[in-house]
């Protein structure tokens, strides 16, 4: 099989030689060694904490790990994507999330359009039409459609801040399945809710299945009503018009913002409506300090680029294959969905950028939920399982509550999981029965949040996204493009057309498919059609 050759290099051949010798490194014993331990392998930033103290990794380590980055080019990867290039190659296009929050060069241009423009444009129409919703008082509930990017950063953000008393609620439709709508508009007057129909492309078939339901609930509660009670934020301008969205209620994108990245766009004008656009505006800030950092922190006290060197160690060299997001907030439940998507949709693949196949192992499975209720569903393993599993602890460390009882056993659970997880307990003789022996030296991060505001829940999500880039650069992957989902979506098609011949099939003469799906199929069909 050819190779890309990132294996043969000396910098990968030099931490491989490294890890020969790293499963005896002990965490416990780097802290015994050195007590500034946690002084050297922590960086705060503007209210953030990153602590990487708890990683089973010395000087040594991160020193390859930075040659590795280094032969990698990715300080000029990095300024490639905030100025503009066209880095997602598969689909010729330029990758600039990071202009939304103000961090491109001035004057930059993409497609003859001047971007600091577009983005303020939209800004200022996002402000005008989400404080004209606030004021009017009219609409009490916003029905989000979108599946995907346009679901998960806002829902997360929506969940994760709270808005002024009285402002608009959001709810949140993406399954296909029927219960999902149907559930949420049973307890909504039409009267009263607006629905935001959020789609890069418009024609994904879970939203268009979906929007299309919610414009008959509108217009059989009175009819044309949809056109009032209906906004879109899509690139594709030409089917949201004729789908009967008011021109005026379109709020545009553009192919330069990913969808698992398009938090920062018009896809944020729900959190513009129930938090305000302020916390919008906060949010966004929160991200380009971040931004910032990363361009500009070297190497080895930039936050985003040694999370990424820690997961490509523990990935490549040490053989884990999945990674935890444990955000001790309950407004965070959603975090560990929408790092799901950013992470595994970025760095899924098995194909270089050069579309050689790779011979080494990328994006790790990343799952996770809220502590403390992880603590009691899936930290058994995290302790004792045959997988060492990294992890990132996330903490709040001013609750927005006034149960201080409550906050101060959040933050003791949370510490003492990590505490756990790094120390384990192996010499108590009474423990010494072989079930209750605690290994430890799992590699353990901890990020702390001053407060759970727009400002910091921004730092963080940018935080996120740069480690994913960073890792995407040393993989040598195109991490902007999603070619994995595709298959399944034409497949899809052909098989609706077979279950329901009047509906139009996407492709001529698709091929036989399998016969366990063929029959099962067919089983379905008849149960569907018999019931
Ligand atoms: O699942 C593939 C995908 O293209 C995601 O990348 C995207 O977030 C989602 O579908 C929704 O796409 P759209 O915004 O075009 O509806």
């Amino acid at each position: 099989m050819p190779s890309n050759g990132l294996t043969d290099s000396p910098e990968w051949k030099a931490l491989q030689e490294h890890a020969c010798g790293a499963s005896a490194i002990r965490t416990r014993a780097l802290f015994e060694q050195d007590p500034e331990r946690f002084d050297k392998f922590h960086i705060a930033l503007d209210g953030l904490l990153f602590d990487y103290s708890k990683h089973p990794v010395t000087v040594e380590t991160m020193t390859r790990l930075i040659a590795l980055a280094r032969a990698a080019e990715l300080e000029s990867w990095r300024d490639k994507m905030f100025a503009g290039a066209q880095i997602n190659t598969t689909e010729d296009r330029a990758v600039l999330h990071t202009a939304l929050r103000h961090s491109a060069p001035e004057g930059l241009e993409v497609d003859g359009e001047n971007v600091a423009g577009f983005i303020s444009n939209t800004h200022e129409h996002m402000r005008r039409y989400s404080e004209s919703i606030r004021r009017e008082g009219l609409i009490r509930d916003v029905v989000v459609i979108g599946i995907g990017g346009p679901n998960l950063g806002p829902n997360l953000v929506y969940e994760a801040l709270s808005g002024p008393a009285g402002a608009p609620r959001v709810h949140f439709v993406s399954n296909i399945d029927g219960t999902h709508i149907t559930q949420t508009l049973e307890p909504l007057s039409p009267d009263h809710t607006l629905f935001i129909i959020s789609s890069k492309t418009f024609k994904t078939l879970e939203t268009l299945e979906n929007a299309q339901t919610a414009k008959g609930w509108l217009d059989d509660f009175q009819p044309g009503l949809s056109r009032e009670h209906m906004a879109a934020v899509t690139t594709n301008r030409e089917d949201a018009e004729a789908f009967g969205i008011a021109p005026s209620q379109i709020f545009p994108l553009r192919e330069w913002i990913g969808g698992r990245y398009s938090l920062w766009s018009a896809v944020g004008l729900p959190i513009a409506i129930a938090h305000g656009f302020d916390q919008f505006e906060a949010l966004l800030e929160g991200a380009r300090t971040i931004d910032t950092h990363f361009q500009t922190a070297p190497l080895d006290r930039n936050i985003p680029v040694i999370m990424a060197l820690l997961g490509l160690w523990h990935r490549n060299f040490r053989n884990c294959s999945a990674h935890a997001i444990l955000p001790y907030a309950q407004k965070l439940s959603r975090l560990p969905a929408y790092i799901q998507q950013v992470d595994m949709e970025s760095n899924g693949k098995n194909t270089d950028r050069d579309g050689i196949r790779v011979d080494y192992e990328t994006g790790p499975v990343i799952f996770g939920g809220p502590g403390t209720d992880a603590q009691h569903a899936f930290f058994q393993l995290l302790h004792q399982g045959t997988d060492i599993i990294p992890s990132d602890f996330i903490l709040v460390a001013h609750p927005d509550h006034g149960l201080d009882s409550h906050h101060r056993q959040l933050l003791a659970s949370a510490l003492a999981q990590t505490q756990a997880l790094m120390e384990g307990r192996t010499s108590e003789p009474a423990n010494d029965a072989p079930h209750r022996r605690f290994d430890g030296n799992r590699p353990v991060s901890t990020l702390i949040l001053d407060q759970l505001d727009a400002y910091h829940l921004g730092m963080l999500l940018a935080l996120y996204e740069h480690k994913i880039f960073v890792q995407g650069i040393l993989w040598r992957l195109n991490s902007f493009d999603q070619w994995g989902v595709e298959l399944g979506k034409t497949l899809a098609q052909d098989i609706l057309h077979q279950l329901n011949p009047e509906t139009t099939p996407t492709r001529a003469n698709p091929p036989a498919p399998d016969p366990s799906t063929q029959n099962l199929a067919t089983y379905l069909f008849k149960s569907f059609i018999n019931s």
